[in-house]
């Protein structure tokens, strides 16, 4: 495979480059800095998956805003989400009167995000939107509006760019579809 880290190894293929993420993540900045003109929002990075998406999207944001981290698991080690929502590390501060934009790596079921749209709803955001590096609408099992999406990829499990399989693979700079040798013993 063509690339430096021998985590690589482990990939099926690269499903979307370094080079295609940068181009897309500039795009989406234009777009949420023309929505959110003379707005300050607070831009939430969801832990830990999201967090090289958000460290490159803040960077094209044009605006004053407040960052802020919440974590929740829905996994454990497996690559099925089992449905189950839990809130690991809550935010810093009161988000009530606020425009919060929820950054996230994937939205596969849709379980986690409702969650959170509807937790951050009830604390009194006055708008709550969401910008993710990745879809699988295939998988969506709750009916929720995603504003802002970079790729929709298939019905595969990936890793790379933040996200991981068993907290492994973050650090690739590609997203790359995990072959499944890694996970079917
Ligand atoms: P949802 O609640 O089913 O939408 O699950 C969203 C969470 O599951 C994401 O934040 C990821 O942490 C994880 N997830 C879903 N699909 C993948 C994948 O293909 N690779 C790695 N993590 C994933
Ligand atoms: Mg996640």
């Amino acid at each position: 495979m063509n690339n430096e880290f021998k985590q690589y190894q482990d990939l099926e293929r690269v499903l979307v480059t370094r080079e295609e993420i940068a181009a897309k993540v500039k795009e989406l900045g234009r777009r949420i800095n023309a929505d959110y003109q003379g707005k300050s929002p607070v831009v939430v990075c969801i832990l830990k998956g999201a967090v090289i998406f958000f460290a490159d999207l803040l960077r094209e944001l044009d605006l004053p805003l407040d960052i802020d981290f919440m974590a929740i698991s829905s996994y454990g080690s497996s690559t099925k989400s089992t449905g189950v929502v839990k809130l690991v590390k809550d935010l810093d501060r009161d988000v009530n009167g606020r425009d919060v934009l929820v950054v996230e790596d994937i939205v596969d079921s849709g379980m986690t995000l409702s969650y959170i749209k509807s937790e951050l709803l009830h604390r009194g955001a006055s708008s709550v939107r969401i910008a993710t590096l990745l879809d699988k609408p295939a998988r969506r099992r709750v009916n929720l509006e995603v504003e802002y999406s970079c790729f929709n990829i298939p019905d595969a499990f990936v890793v790379g760019y933040g996200l991981d399989y068993d907290e492994k693979y973050r650090n690739l700079p590609d997203v790359g579809i995990l072959h499944p040798r890694i996970y079917t013993k």
